[in-house]
């Protein structure tokens, strides 16, 4: 935990080259609480959130109404994690001036502390635009999942030397424009590196590597609660799916039985 309690962008930002940065993406107020308290220092309410917990199949469809429910959710159950709220598809990309209002709605009525965009050099309008109103910025570039129909799926980016210079020079474009951070998705790990050395805000990798400043994960992918996709990069700390599946299965089985409710559980 920070000393005096809550992570700002301030605090973070000062992180780079002092340590490793902890992140994970949680959507909902018993999750975010937990991971409050495991110490993590930022929690991202990630437009994954269209798939963990809304069932579709990319993240596409997800709503800024909905990133809005989640993130206030999230926010009442923090006490020292930076709350940063992503911004879903078509949320930003219209105009500047729709990108400003929905980022400060993010702020306003969700309680975010920062938001993150998706996208690289050509995003630079935007985060100005962003930063100047106030409004701190998470960039995030290389597998930027809103692009999957663009990409032709979920594939690495920045493999052969000229897309790794590409996505370099995309990183330090984002770090001019102002962002507190950058999350890496889906590259090489020698382009992480290679990016991380490059920018002066710390690098938050997801597959891409030990190089970066810090780590993020989906919390789903990491709990074994998600088993729709099983990307390499993921490492899985509990296998809470079956955990779940167990004591659905015995608190069945007691009510057949009878056996639930016993008598410690009567009036
Ligand atoms: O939406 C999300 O969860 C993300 C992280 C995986 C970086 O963008």
């Amino acid at each position: 935990m920070s000393s005096s309690g809550k992570w700002t962008t301030t605090k973070i930002r000062a992180l780079k080259g002092k340590g490793r940065i902890t992140s994970l993406t949680a959507y909902d107020y018993t999750m975010a609480r937990l991971v409050d308290r495991a110490g993590l220092q930022i929690i991202l309410v990630g437009d994954s959130l269209g798939m963990t917990m809304l069932g579709y199949d990319s993240t596409l469809p997800v709503t800024l109404e909905q990133v809005i429910h989640h993130t206030a959710a999230v926010v009442r159950g923090v006490e020292h994690a930076l709350v940063v709220a992503d911004m879903p598809f078509l949320s930003f990309q219209v105009s500047v001036e729709q990108a400003v209002d929905n980022a400060g709605r993010l702020l306003k009525e969700a309680g975010a502390d920062a938001v993150k965009i998706e996208g690289g050099s050509f995003r630079v309008p935007v985060i100005r635009a962003l930063v100047e109103n106030g409004i701190p910025v998470m960039g995030h570039i290389g597998l930027t999942p809103q692009s999957v129909r663009a990409m032709g799926g979920y594939k690495v980016q920045g493999r052969g030397e000229k897309a790794a210079e590409e996505l370099k020079a995309s990183a330090v474009a984002l770090d001019e424009a102002g962002v507190f951070t950058i999350v890496l998705e889906g590259m090489p790990s020698d382009v992480g590196a290679a990016i991380t050395e490059a920018v002066q805000v710390p690098t938050i990798g997801i597959g891409a590597g030990p190089g970066c400043d810090g780590q993020i994960l989906v919390i789903h992918d990491l709990l074994g609660l998600y088993d729709d996709m099983r990307p390499k990069f993921v490492k899985r700390y509990a296998e809470l799916g079956t955990e779940i599946t167990k004591a659905l299965e015995a608190y069945r089985g007691e009510v057949e039985k009878g056996d639930f409710p016993g008598p410690e559980n009567c009036y």
